[in-house]
């Protein structure tokens, strides 16, 4: 029979400080701070000034608490933190309230739309590829950004009607972005002082918040309900019991969840994966002899996209190294995880970036080698989807991995096919966190393939 032990025999991270607790770790370097608790055990008390967090070091204890005992979790404190910019959203709300709103939005997410979706993506990737002249010095994390903003805009808004919102979320994001992480993992009460990094979250919140909150008043005024975009859905929705329909402050913060949580994610992806082909010379010659064998010239479609698994690798590797940097959880009823009891109210933490670098799992953890998801490596290396979860699991996985798959695969294969992206000199990119690991600047030259 396996032992059970009380929360305080959970060791205490190394480096507390009295009062701050690991805080200032938290902000300074949160993704070695989490990388380093793995040596420590498999469950390590974090304190966030004086309120202590648990945090899971592995894959398999992650699996447990999105999966095994979902039911026994809310999504806690780092998601009410969340809500000046994305209220009661999917990504945030608990119980029946996320119940109600994730089924109602995943017809937008399910297959027959991503094929719709899927030519805007193809549409805005060729503008993209087009806008750029040979020698060009590109600002990809930049570019990504648009590209990705741009490309949920119009497959949510699908009308001119969003663009107001389109130009907000591209200004105010990434300082939201910026902030988050640090305001997360601060204690609740250094939120009301008047510094910088406050003022400029909570006014980038306002006017987000302001903006969406316009589109969706327009939106209504104009009757814009068959559009066949996620405004159309979420406006026209139905309780099925009641009948009634979601309230404009509801419709308002599911889009601006869906902006927040799709547009960072994608652009970090597709700027790292450009990094990552152009200092592995042997990797991108195997993507670009695929894309040129499966598309050639022509416009990427939905289909060429399972035709292309050498792209799929290298997606795979970049959300395995540069993902998730702190997600949290809290207890609504008594857990038992790696053998401790954690009572009712208890606030657990997971890395997803640090539990996809754990050597016990992967061979050269810290290495870019897409060849690891070759079917047969990855059964001889055992990862499966309790080790290997860059999208969660469970019934908060990620709604849009299906769509950034897509969007990603059409878009790197448009532009590999057209232009050689080499890293400008002076610059190697650095992570910051964020919501997740992203590179600072990717400046890359782009000259025409042929
Ligand atoms: C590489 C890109 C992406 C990564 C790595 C990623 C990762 C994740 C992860 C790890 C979660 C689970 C959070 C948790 O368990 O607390 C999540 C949830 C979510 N993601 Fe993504 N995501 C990506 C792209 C997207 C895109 C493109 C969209 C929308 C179009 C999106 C929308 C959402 C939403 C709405 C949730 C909340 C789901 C719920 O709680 O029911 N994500 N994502």
């Amino acid at each position: 029979m396996s032992t059970v032990v009380a929360l305080q025999s959970v060791p205490r991270a190394r480096g507390g400080l009295p009062l701050l607790g690991h805080a200032v770790h938290l902000w300074r370097d949160p993704l070695r701070f989490f990388c380093s608790l793995r040596s420590q055990g498999e469950l390590v008390r974090v304190d966030l000034g004086t309120m202590p967090m648990y945090v899971a070091t592995t894959a398999r204890l992650v699996h447990d608490i999105t999966t095994t005992h979902a039911r026994s979790f809310e999504k806690g404190r780092f998601f009410q933190r969340l809500k000046p910019l994305a209220g009661e959203g999917i990504s945030t709300s608990d119980g029946e309230l996320h119940r109600k709103h994730r089924r109602l939005m995943a017809p937008m997410f399910a297959r027959d739309r991503i094929v719709g979706y899927s030519r805007t993506m193809s549409r805005n990737a060729l503008a993209l590829a087009d806008s750029w002249q040979p020698g060009d010095e590109v600002e990809m994390e930049q570019a990504m950004a648009e590209y990705a903003i741009e490309t949920l805009a119009s497959t949510l808004f699908s009308t001119d009607i969003g663009l107001p919102a389109v130009t907000a979320v591209r200004e105010h994001l990434p300082v939201l972005l910026k902030n988050l992480l640090i305001r997360a993992a601060s204690p609740k009460v250094l939120d009301r002082l008047p510094i910088r990094a406050n003022r400029d979250f909570d006014a980038a919140a306002t006017a987000l918040r302001q903006v969406i909150d316009d589109v969706v008043t327009t939106a209504r005024r104009t009757g814009h309900t068959d559009h066949g975009d996620l405004l159309s859905l979420l406006l026209s929705a139905q309780d099925p019991d009641s009948g009634a329909g979601l309230t404009d402050v509801e419709v308002r913060d599911e889009l601006s969840t869906i902006l927040f949580a799709g547009a960072e994610t994608t652009a970090a992806t597709l700027a790292w994966a450009f990094h990552k082909l152009a200092t592995h010379p042997e990797v991108e010659e195997q993507v670009v002899a695929e894309i040129q064998e499966v598309v050639g010239d022509r416009p990427v479609t939905i289909d060429d996209v399972p035709r292309l698994p050498a792209i799929r690798r290298v997606l795979d590797e970049v959300v395995r190294l540069h993902g998730v940097t702190m997600l949290m959880r809290r207890t609504t009823a008594p857990v038992r995880l790696a053998g401790v009891e954690l009572p009712e109210g208890t606030e657990v933490a997971f890395s997803l970036y640090a539990v996809h670098r754990d050597p016990d799992v992967y061979e050269h953890p810290d290495r870019f080698d897409p060849d690891r998801w070759l079917p047969e490596r990855q059964a001889a290396a055992g990862i499966g989807r309790d080790t290997y979860l860059p999208f969660g699991a469970g019934n908060r996985k990620c709604i849009g991995d299906a769509f950034v798959y897509t969007e990603a695969t059409i878009a790197l294969a448009t532009w590999l096919a057209r232009w050689k992206f080499t890293p400008a000199p002076g610059h190697t990119p650095k992570e910051v966190a964020s919501a997740v690991a992203h590179a600072d600047r990717v400046p890359m030259i782009v000259t025409p393939r042929r």
